[in-house]
């Protein structure tokens, strides 16, 4: 006998069309995933804001399936123009899914998609297009099947989707802050998909800017990918882990205390280790360039010279994120176009902040 489920799929499946449309920011780890095992799953827990202005625009049309035939009808638009590298890797994920999304292959499926960043801006975009492509599919899985009403499994089931697309997307499905990793720091956590964490953050890190100095532009030399891939004989993974794991315990009271100094001590102190545990790999490579420590520099002199609490992080390139609270942006902007710019790609500077999370539209 047929069960509910199966009876509304094939019902649907013959009958409807439609299309889903979600915008998905990107996030910027503040304890870094580092290091992973498995199917995506990650060495240490990691915890994330969540970004505004840099996300995915993305929308998923689907039809009955006129021709059958193998495998998945895929057809592409980044930028309403095809491109056949990025179909071939979504189109690829998306035939990794087929267990969980059975649905797939009976379907005639066209999404379009773009980013609020350049693509040559050397921003990743792996976190907010996957995590745009994990919200199309849950919508679409629930418009097919009503599995996804409830919106905690509708967020928990499109975060575990987003962490095999890339693992640090399953952090954008949350407002504000997410976590990705079991510890028993925090209740729910798991390897599996990132939790909310919102409830953590005194109210100052609710509107704590992100601007991202882009230091080059050029494609990465190593991926993140084979990055990751290094940690594995990596002679300082086993401490890095321990670490990251005490170190998320602090930054938890940290966050909710509202304790600006302490959080920079901790965001520099992860985006450093990260590119320390690149220049340690083997073979040992780097991603900062020679103007990411000269902004390094000049943001630590201008702390110590007034005062103010603004840090840095970067992922795993060259561009700095500059973190700092709303009551200083008029005093950090002139900082910006005074000492940083001339030192950036073009005096390119993407002005980010931390936001509510991804959106329908
Ligand atoms: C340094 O999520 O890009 O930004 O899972 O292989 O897609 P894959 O890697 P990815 O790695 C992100 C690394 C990081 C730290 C972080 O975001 O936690």
């Amino acid at each position: 006998m047929l069960n509910f489920a199966t009876h509304n799929f094939i019902r649907a499946m013959h009958t409807s069309s439609g299309q889903f449309f979600w915008r998905s920011p990107s996030n910027i780890a503040i304890i870094k995933y580092w290091g992973k095992h498995g199917r995506q799953l990650p060495r240490n827990p990691s915890i994330s804001l969540t970004l505004s202005a840099s996300f995915t625009d993305m929308a998923l049309e689907y039809a009955p399936r006129e021709t059958s035939g193998e495998g998945i009808e895929l057809d592409f638009l980044f930028h309403d123009e095809p491109n056949e590298a990025f179909r071939a890797k979504i189109l690829a994920f998306l035939e990794s899914l087929t267990p969980v999304f059975p649905f797939l292959p009976e379907l005639s499926l066209r999404i379009r998609s773009g980013n609020s960043f350049p693509h040559s801006a050397g921003i990743a975009s792996s976190a907010s297009s996957m995590s745009a492509l994990a919200l199309c599919l849950c919508s679409l899985e629930d418009a097919l099947l009503g599995t996804l009403g409830d919106p905690e499994a509708f967020d928990r089931k499109a975060s575990e989707i987003a962490r095999l697309g890339s693992g640090s997307a399953c952090r954008s499905i949350y407002p504000y802050a997410a976590v990705w990793g079991a510890t028993p720091d925090v209740p729910g956590a798991s390897d599996e998909y990132a939790v909310p964490a919102e409830d953590y953050l005194h109210p100052l890190f609710k509107s704590l800017h992100n601007d991202i100095l882009i230091v080059s532009a050029g494609e990465k030399a190593v991926s993140s990918r084979a990055g990751h891939a290094l940690m594995e004989g990596n002679p300082y993974a086993e401490p890095r882990y321990d670490q990251a794991r005490r170190r998320l315990r602090r930054l938890l009271d940290v966050l909710r205390a509202g304790d600006l100094p302490e959080f920079g001590k901790i965001a520099e102190d992860e985006a450093l280790t990260l590119h320390a545990l690149m220049m340690c790999s083997d073979p040992s490579y780097m991603l900062m360039e020679p103007n990411s420590l000269e902004m390094i520099k000049r943001i630590r002199q201008y702390r110590a010279d007034t005062g103010h609490p603004l840090c840095f992080t970067l992922d795993a390139g060259p561009n700095i994120h500059l973190l700092y609270p709303e009551e200083i942006i008029h005093e950090v902007r002139a900082f910006i176009d005074e000492q940083l710019k001339p030192l950036c790609a073009n005096e390119w500077v993407i002005g980010d902040w931390v936001g509510e999370g991804p959106e329908e539209m």
